[in-house]
């Protein structure tokens, strides 16, 4: 075969890999969302972690949107009693519980204990979102406390609460989901070394966890997003804009990414964009 014949073959192959995988991109953020799968028996309820503010608060107004009862955790009894009654003002149909806990300090006992209180709920969807700010700062400013601190915000409290709830989710046959907030502060920010660290964790054992449910046939979507920037938080009032969504475009769009198929996604397509160039800058 000619030079250019064999050219021409290489070239027509990456160019229909390439628009595949274009066309796939598309379908990711275009398809509808599979979160009704969860909404089985007579009322579903859903877990959502640091529902006090930013992300978590709007993740708990979608779902209840959607019909989901919602347990919301968080660490201020009186910052989560007065969300408790603003979304049970906006969705009367709708019950809400309130579970407290410091992530960065809450003991695997009292994690079982808090996880006992749940037990006659009909549990279908854990949303593991709490997590520390990212601290950006050389690892030898760090305080000793403030690396324990991110680390059982980031890594140790959703693992063991993950762990602390895994009957209940596995025990039956029907669907239920496990979805982890990541951020790509995982890969693309110096000086972050250990919310970055903890976040990588994160994103491995949120995966591995998926493929280790799927091999022993359990019924369980694990699902982790990533995120870049997002505004509308406790630490971003910033005007909102297509690479900073706003809190509620950000739990909007990593709801929709339910059923996707794949152990981790960026959950918004900005994001998606962003990563894109972060990850070929990088090389
Ligand atoms: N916003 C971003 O730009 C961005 C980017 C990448 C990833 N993320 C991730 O997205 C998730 C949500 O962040 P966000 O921006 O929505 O933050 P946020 O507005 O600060 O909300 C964080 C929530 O977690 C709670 N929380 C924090 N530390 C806690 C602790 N030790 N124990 C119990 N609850 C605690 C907060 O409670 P209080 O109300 O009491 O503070 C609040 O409910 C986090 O995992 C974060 O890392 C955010
Ligand atoms: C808890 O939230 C309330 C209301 O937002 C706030 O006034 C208070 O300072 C918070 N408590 C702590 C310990 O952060
Ligand atoms: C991953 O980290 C995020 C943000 O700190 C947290 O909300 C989530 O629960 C963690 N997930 C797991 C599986 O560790």
């Amino acid at each position: 075969m000619m030079l250019s014949q064999t050219l021409a073959v290489i070239g027509f192959i990456s160019t229909s890999f390439l628009t595949i995988r274009f066309l796939r991109s598309i379908y990711l953020y275009a398809r509808p969302s599979s979160i009704k799968r969860y909404l089985h028996g007579a009322d579903a309820w859903a877990l959502v972690t640091g529902a006090s503010d930013g992300i978590g608060r709007t993740f708990s107004h979608e779902l209840a949107q959607n019909g989901f009862n919602v347990v919301l955790h968080g660490r201020n009894l009186t910052k989560l009693g007065t969300i408790k009654a603003q979304l049970q003002n906006q969705f009367p149909n709708v019950e809400f519980h309130v579970l407290v806990a410091d992530a960065s300090s809450t003991s695997h006992q009292q994690i079982d204990e808090l996880v006992a209180t749940l037990n006659d709920i009909h549990l279908t969807v854990l949303i593991n979102n709490v997590g520390a700010a990212i601290k950006v700062a050389p690892l030898e400013d760090t305080t000793s406390e403030e690396i324990d601190a991110i680390i059982n915000t980031n890594a140790r409290f959703p693992t063991q609460l993950t762990k602390a709830l895994l009957s209940k989710l596995t025990q039956t046959s029907s669907p239920n989901l496990i979805m982890n907030i990541g951020s790509m502060g995982d890969f693309c920010v110096p000086y972050a070394t250990i919310y970055g660290g903890s976040k990588g964790f994160n994103m491995t054992w949120s995966s591995t966890l998926a493929m280790e449910l799927k091999s022993e046939g359990k019924n369980v979507e694990v699902l982790a997003i990533s995120l870049g920037r997002v505004t509308d938080v406790s630490h971003n009032k910033k005007k909102a804009s297509f690479f900073t969504p706003s809190a509620r475009t950000m739990a909007r769009a990593a709801l929709q990414r339910v059923g996707c198929g794949k152990p981790v996604v960026v959950g918004y397509v900005g994001h998606a964009v962003q990563e894109f160039f972060c990850r070929a800058s990088a090389v």
